[in-house]
């Protein structure tokens, strides 16, 4: 599949419920209204669109969600899929969690060739997890970290930088998640969904923490590429990854390899912009792949160029409407 600015789309991500046991203050309002159960598509439906998507080209895909692992049953739905990793269709079968889930799943991850996971973690201190995740339990976290170390899972930890929470604390979280042979991203927050907080309050854009990083640690800029949007650097320090993620200062839209659905079915072609294709009722009206194959493509066939997510302190409103974990991310 290649979009109209000749780049080429292989890598999917799906996010399998939008639910999450957690509220992160910058993702969610505290009261959210989730989809009604009988909007889902099922998990067969899933497995047959991300195999038509294989079938088109995909060669990486992401589970995620809201929290892909509260979805009821989600295992039958990466068994299924892991048939595409035996038949070398795919060459890497993923999740996004916040981990919250894994100390009962990551043996059977890793058993169905799952390889590496990515973890979003914001701080080490059990009270401040407990006020950005507005309930979430750090010692769970933890012990789901420690069983996917056990089974042998690569984790990357996924924080989000925020001015005045934990951007004193980055340095901790860096010294933690390399000590114990993680990776790490920091990730500039984006304006998407109505949140009860004002963001601009919380902002940080990644350029200070990197120079802020700097008086501690010595980085050099390194070409370690996963397929994300992160650009990495090493730090002597530690010997550790860190990825900086910044789609507020630093486009990266131009080397962009992916799409999204949601699950209900619908194809978000950037994660920035509205435009979105159904693809529910075309996997609904035929038991051949044919219409959809071709919504697929009509939908690939106007990509837009990027996202221009802007934060606005005097017009304090989301630059998408749709919360972040309708797709995932
Ligand atoms: P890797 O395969 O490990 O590189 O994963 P990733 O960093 O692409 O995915 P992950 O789910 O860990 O996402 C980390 C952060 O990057 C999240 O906040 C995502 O929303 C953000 N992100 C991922 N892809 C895009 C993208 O295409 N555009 C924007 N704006 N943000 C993205
Ligand atoms: N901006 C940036 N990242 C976000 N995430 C959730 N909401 C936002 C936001 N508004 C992150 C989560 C997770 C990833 C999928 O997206 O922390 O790591
Ligand atoms: Fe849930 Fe992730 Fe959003 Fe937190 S950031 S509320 S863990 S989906």
């Amino acid at each position: 599949m290649i979009d109209p600015f000749g780049r080429s789309i292989d890598y999917l991500r799906v996010s399998v419920t939008d639910r999450c046991d957690f509220r992160c203050t910058y993702c969610m309002a505290e009261h959210m209204t989730f989809l009604p159960k009988k909007e889902l598509l099922s998990l067969e439906e899933l497995d047959r669109l991300c195999t038509v998507f294989i079938e088109k080209g995909v060669r990486r895909l992401r589970l995620t969600g809201g929290e892909p692992l509260v979805r009821k049953n989600v295992m039958h739905l990466i068994e299924r899929l892991s048939r595409h990793l035996r038949s070398g269709a795919l060459n890497e079968l993923t999740l996004t969690s916040n981990g919250s889930q894994l100390f009962r799943f990551a043996d059977q991850l890793a058993d169905l060739g799952v390889r590496r996971i990515n973890v979003s973690l914001d701080t080490l201190d059990p009270d401040k997890f407990r006020q950005i995740t507005r309930w979430g339990n750090l010692d769970r976290v933890m012990a789901g970290l420690e069983s996917a170390r056990k089974a042998g899972l690569k984790v990357k930890i996924n924080t989000v930088a925020l001015k005045d929470f934990n951007d004193q604390e980055i340095p901790e979280l860096i010294r933690w998640a390399h000590g114990s042979g993680m990776d790490m991203t920091v990730i500039e927050t984006m304006p998407m969904g109505e949140i009860e907080e004002d963001r601009t309050d919380h902002y940080l854009p990644l350029s200070v923490l990197r120079a802020n990083l700097a008086d501690t640690f010595d980085m050099r800029d390194i070409p370690y590429k996963t397929g994300g949007p992160a650009r990495y650097v090493e730090i002597a320090e530690t010997g550790g990854r860190l990825g900086f993620i910044t789609p507020m200062t630093h486009n990266f839209c131009e080397s962009c390899n992916r799409v999204r659905i949601t699950c209900t079915g619908t194809l978000y072609m950037c994660l920035g912009q509205d435009d979105a294709a159904d693809l529910r009722a075309p996997l609904r009206n035929s038991e051949g792949n044919e219409s959809l194959s071709n919504a697929i493509d009509a939908a690939i066939a106007r990509k837009p160029k990027g996202h221009d997510f802007i934060i606005d302190r005097r017009n304090n409103r989301p630059a998408v409407a749709r919360h972040m974990s309708v797709t995932g991310g």
